[in-house]
């Protein structure tokens, strides 16, 4: 058993080579000069980071691919660290190799790139999810990585911060589904080697409170509870290896030195028994940005005994040992605490199998990772896509349109469809080739026989060459980013888009807005087009995906995950804002579109949902059936959203809330009833005064199930 081998391993270490497994080095340690040199990897570097200090893992983070050209050369190159460390150590321990792999494989590899999490949100399509994943296990496990920073669990509600692209959506519920089906697709071991994912950030990294990336955030003991926490339980329910703790503050508490959330709810709770891996550089932070540690072995002791297991401390691996050591011998961390993170980081290693095969087969690397799974990133992009506006029924694109004038910053520009993370930290690194099909090329490529496309990069002459054409697509946006530099504090379209969209209308020609973005831009005039298609960040695939939207050979199944504001002034804007005095309700929720916003060129009839019994304990589980017709003239999905509402209760509960969920296909003039299953632990809230000490309880009384966009519903009661 993996325990007996843990322990017996443990018994026969160092100290030193214990404390020196909870280190993660960058990979620019051992290349070059050891020093953020790059370059080819470096024998003496390889000595002081794998043997001198023993260190337990590698990173490929924050963007920095090594510089290889080839899948096989980065196999290649992972299996010469992997055997230095085997080979050299003293004890013969593999290391993990970790990597933001987070919307597909690196692309310095020319990986199929998948829509960012927040596009996959608007599939609602949990079972896609898992298949985006394990297509980004295959192709990171081809070259030898086994460990995957992500899914993000975090909620999105606030736009201005960089990294709300990152997360699959502002409701809880959907964001837990998609993030445990992510873990699932991360970690079936499908692609005969072992990868790890990791939840991240816990917890609570979301809503920095003035939207900049890592600036602490306050919740109250009800929200954290409710909103943030319930996603995780869900994303580590389903078997993540591990967690990565939160960079920022909660409630003025550096999270990496959060025993109640790093220790308390994740184990306590949640039942956790895996790895805590820090965020880069933030045991450090704890001394050197947030004062709380008078020096490095403080810092440590602090993130140790709140919970960290492994340090993402990536630059100086002496520094670390030598540091940890120190705060061993002052007393600041015991020796069980050490043995107990250790224990974590090797069965980790050998849930992996990374004792048994710790290297890849190279030579297949190329023909498993290049142009792989683009069917499957196609369906990702279309199902992401939501289509917001189709007055008169401009799309699909009929046999009238003869000829399409596509402009738009974002029409042709390949780099502006991936975002962070693609190659480089804040996407596509100038002058990195980065492969894919642009909104233009897309609908080139799949131009029906009779339509020409006149692509105008200039807006003035696109306007011009409206006057004769038949329709416009625009295709709108922003440039992406990720984490600080992305931060958008006015996320609004820029002033000299919205203008074009304006003028192009001003024709009396029919205008299809695309949005090519990374979150819900404010539109300003710019969404009273005849058509708007939000296709988020779709990656790869993206021009094929709206062209196959336009030409109608695809039918619009997303359903946006997120509240799209009219308004920066409304922000944070999400559908279960609590009522207010002077907002009936819904506190004046009143977005440009709602939650579950999406159209389609079929009709749907979503009808009222019957629950198999109309009286329940707070227990269990309540299973609802909802009858589900299409009756339009195309085939196509639909999501089914199920809702609860809560119409007298203790605490302030939502207008609704979201318990369950699920995608079906029909084709034209068919209907269905799908069955929802609801664990009752979704009605519960924390209870009590405005510290939240009454518990998370499920009220006895009525509620009410509202199917689709329903405001009446069917009533049940808890007793
Ligand atoms: O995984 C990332 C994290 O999301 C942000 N900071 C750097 C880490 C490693 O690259």
């Amino acid at each position: 058993p993996i325990a007996d081998r843990v322990a017996d391993l443990l018994h026969r270490m160092t100290l030193r080579e214990k404390v020196g497994q909870m280190d993660q080095e960058a990979l620019v340690t051992v290349q070059g000069t050891c020093n953020w040199s790059g370059g080819a990897l470096n024998d003496a570097c390889l000595h002081s980071v794998l043997v001198d200090n023993a260190a337990g893992s590698i990173l490929s983070g924050g963007g920095m691919p090594p510089a290889v050209n080839t899948a096989k050369d980065w196999a290649d190159m992972t299996n010469a660290i992997q055997r230095y460390a085997i080979t050299n150590s003293r004890l013969h321990i593999p290391i993990l190799y970790g990597i933001d792999a987070v919307h597909g494989h690196n692309n310095v590899l020319g990986a199929t790139m998948f829509p960012q999490q927040i596009g996959m949100g608007s599939t609602w399509d949990p079972a896609l999810e898992t298949s985006v994943e394990q297509s980004t296990q295959r192709a990171v496990a081809a070259t030898g990585i086994n460990w995957a920073f992500g899914p993000v669990t975090e909620i999105a509600r606030d736009q201005r911060w960089g990294r709300y692209y990152e997360a699959f959506s502002e409701d809880p519920l959907l964001t837990g589904t998609m993030a445990a089906s992510a873990v699932k697709g991360l970690q079936d071991g499908s692609s005969g080697s072992k990868v790890a994912a990791s939840v991240k950030h816990f917890a609570g990294y979301s809503q920095p409170l003035n939207g900049h990336d890592r600036v602490p955030a306050d919740y109250s003991p009800r929200y954290l509870q409710d909103t943030i926490l319930p996603a995780y339980k869900q994303a580590i329910g389903a078997g993540a290896l591990s967690v990565m703790a939160d960079s920022g503050a909660v409630n003025g508490v550096p999270v990496t030195s959060s025993h109640y959330l790093l220790t308390d709810v994740l184990r306590g709770k949640y039942h956790f028994d895996g790895v805590v891996v820090s965020d880069w550089s933030d045991v450090r932070n704890l001394q050197t940005a947030y004062h709380i540690a008078a020096d490095y072995p403080e810092a440590i002791a602090k993130a140790v005994n709140a919970g960290v297991d492994m340090a993402m401390e990536p630059t100086n691996a002496t520094d670390f040992t030598n540091s940890a050591l120190a705060a061993v011998q002052r007393g600041l961390i015991s020796h069980q605490r050490i043995d107990q993170a250790v224990s974590r980081i090797l069965t980790m290693k050998f849930r992996l199998g990374l004792f048994e095969h710790p290297y890849v087969d190279s030579s297949k690397a190329d023909g498993i990772v290049n142009g792989a799974d683009l069917p499957l990133a196609r369906q990702a992009a279309t199902e992401s896509s939501v289509l917001l506006r189709n007055q008169n029924n401009v799309l699909p694109f009929g046999s009238g349109v003869h000829k399409i004038v596509v402009t738009g910053a974002n029409a042709d520009n390949i780099d502006n469809q991936m975002g962070g993370w693609t190659i480089g930290w804040q996407g596509v690194p100038s002058g990195t080739n980065v492969g894919g099909t642009t909104v233009l090329a897309g609908l080139r490529e799949e131009a029906p026989a009779g339509t020409s496309i006149d692509y105008q990069a200039d807006s003035g002459a696109a306007v011009s060459d409206l006057k004769g054409a038949d329709a416009a697509v625009v295709v709108v946006g922003d440039t992406p980013g990720a984490e600080g530099p992305n931060d958008h504090p006015d996320p609004e379209l820029a002033p000299d888009q919205q203008a074009e969209v304006a003028a192009l209308q001003a024709t009396g020609k029919p205008v299809v807005v695309v949005v090519v973005a990374d979150r819900p831009l404010v539109l300003g005039s710019a969404a009273n087009t005849a058509g708007l298609l939000m296709a988020w960040l779709p990656g790869t695939e993206g021009g094929h995906a709206v062209a196959d939207i336009l030409y109608g050979k695809a039918n619009p199944s997303g359903r946006l995950s997120v509240s799209w504001p009219k308004a920066i002034g409304n922000e944070p804007e999400f559908y279960t804002q609590l009522p207010g005095t002077n907002g009936g309700t819904d506190s004046g929720y009143s977005p440009l579109f709602a939650f579950g916003a999406g159209l389609s060129y079929t009709a749907w009839q979503i009808g009222a949902p019957t629950p198999d019994r109309t009286s329940v304990g707070t227990h269990g589980s309540l299973t609802v059936s909802v009858p589900v017709a299409n009756n339009g003239s195309m085939a196509g999905d639909e999501v089914v959203p199920l809702y609860v509402s809560q119409p007298v209760s203790q605490v302030l509960t939502p207008a609704k809330w979201l318990v369950g969920f699920t995608r079906v296909h029909l084709d034209a003039g068919a209907h269905t009833t799908v069955r929802i299953t609801v664990p009752l632990s979704l009605l519960a809230h924390t209870e009590g005064d405005v510290n939240g000490d009454g518990g998370q309880v499920v009220e006895p009384g009525g509620y009410t199930l509202l199917a689709g966009d329903a405001t009446t519903g069917t009533s049940f009661t808890v007793n």
